[in-house]
């Protein structure tokens, strides 16, 4: 259910009966994507090769989806239902930038050949949409960021997306795909798990009573992920972005102190500590939404305090589901290399 309570039809008759293909669907975003299809009318293919994803987050549309574990970067030919699919997302992806810079060839193996093999697979003339990042634009040279920013960026996670991209422009022009690619501000909510600022600093208030930040100086463009999913569907269903780059992010520039304050301030006024440390990644982002609201009509609803309370929510629910998962996951770890298949 929506946290907003807003009323949200996103480009409804669109998706009606439309064959769509989500990689990355048991993933953060990929699951709340095939969520929003499935109420829209749509017959949804969920890909994921289960590597940082969970079918745990499928479950409440596990019966109205087609489930396809399927590795982008595996040796296993593209599944027919990626290849009869007439809108593709492609979001499967090694999408923690520690990650990718830990494992550099397995983030390119999945990143950028991955997505060479879905675009492959997508017959001409599907519309596809391609998962990038604002990370890309590096250390902003002026705020906000528009899309015609360069991308300056230099760490393995956003080079891969940089070269997504590319291929993208490559593939769309030599086999006629019609390519949107999306750069993604900072989303967060539900099901957001790794080791990223929002859950990170949720579990530290919920589990030790305090909130803890390396640096409180650096700013992000927080968007709830109702509001990054109604956003996809809108680039998704719009002419006008065809062979387009769109930004997709609140538009509102929020420090990590803020948002650290936030999030104690909902758990009841816990300390706050800021260690101070180097920072790591850009000083600031905010995100130059225009281009995305003219195109779609598309405009954030969700603030960033009634976003961060339906997330606070949904931890306090599954925190010792969570525990055990880890613990579980700790001990499969050490055979396991990310992106690679379960
Ligand atoms: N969450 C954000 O704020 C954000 C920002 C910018 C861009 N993005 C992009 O959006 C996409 C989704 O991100 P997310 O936050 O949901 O991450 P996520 O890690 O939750 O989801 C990625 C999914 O891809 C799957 N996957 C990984 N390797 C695979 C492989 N080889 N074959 C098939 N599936 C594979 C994982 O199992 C996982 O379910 C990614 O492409 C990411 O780079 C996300």
């Amino acid at each position: 259910m929506s946290v907003s309570q807003h009323s949200r039809t996103p480009a409804g008759e669109f998706w009606e009966a439309r064959p769509v293909a989500v990689t990355g669907a048991a993933g953060f975003l990929g699951s709340h994507l095939c969520e929003v299809l499935v109420g829209c009318g749509a017959q949804v293919a969920a890909l994921d090769n289960l590597s940082q994803g969970s079918p745990a987050n499928l479950a409440g549309v596990e019966p109205e989806i087609e489930w396809v574990e399927w590795d982008v970067a595996g040796d296993d030919p593209a599944p027919a239902a990626l290849r009869e699919a007439e809108v593709i997302f492609h979001l499967a992806a090694v999408a923690h930038p520690g990650t990718c810079r830990d494992h550099p060839e397995c983030a390119r193996r999945v990143n950028v050949e991955g997505t060479r093999r879905v675009l492959e697979a997508c017959p001409a003339a599907s519309r596809v949409v391609f998962l990038s990042g604002a990370i890309t634009y590096g250390e902003p040279l002026a705020l906000p960021l528009d899309e015609l920013h360069p991308q300056r960026a230099r760490d393995p996670y956003s080079l891969t997306k940089i070269m997504g991209e590319c291929l993208c422009w490559l593939l769309g022009t030599t086999r006629g795909l019609r390519m949107t690619v999306v750069r993604n501000f900072s989303s967060y909510g539900p099901r957001q798990v790794g080791d990223y600022v929002v859950p990170g600093l949720i579990r530290q208030g919920l589990q030790e009573g305090r909130v803890t930040v390396r640096n409180g100086r650096p700013t992000r463009d927080f968007t709830y992920v109702e509001d990054t999913v109604e956003g996809l569907l809108a680039a998704a269903a719009c002419e006008g972005l065809v062979g387009e780059v769109v930004n997709l992010g609140s538009g509102a520039e929020t420090s990590i102190g803020t948002l650290a304050q936030v999030i104690a301030g909902l758990l009841g006024g816990l300390p706050i500590e800021d260690r101070g440390e180097p920072v790591m990644g850009s000083l600031r982002q905010c995100c130059q939404n225009r281009k995305l609201c003219r195109a779609t009509g598309w405009r954030p609803r969700v603030s960033l305090r009634e976003g961060l309370a339906g997330t606070i929510a949904w931890f306090e629910r599954e925190l010792p589901t969570l525990a055990s998962a880890a613990a579980k996951e700790l001990s499969q770890n050490a055979r396991q290399e990310p992106g690679g298949g379960r």
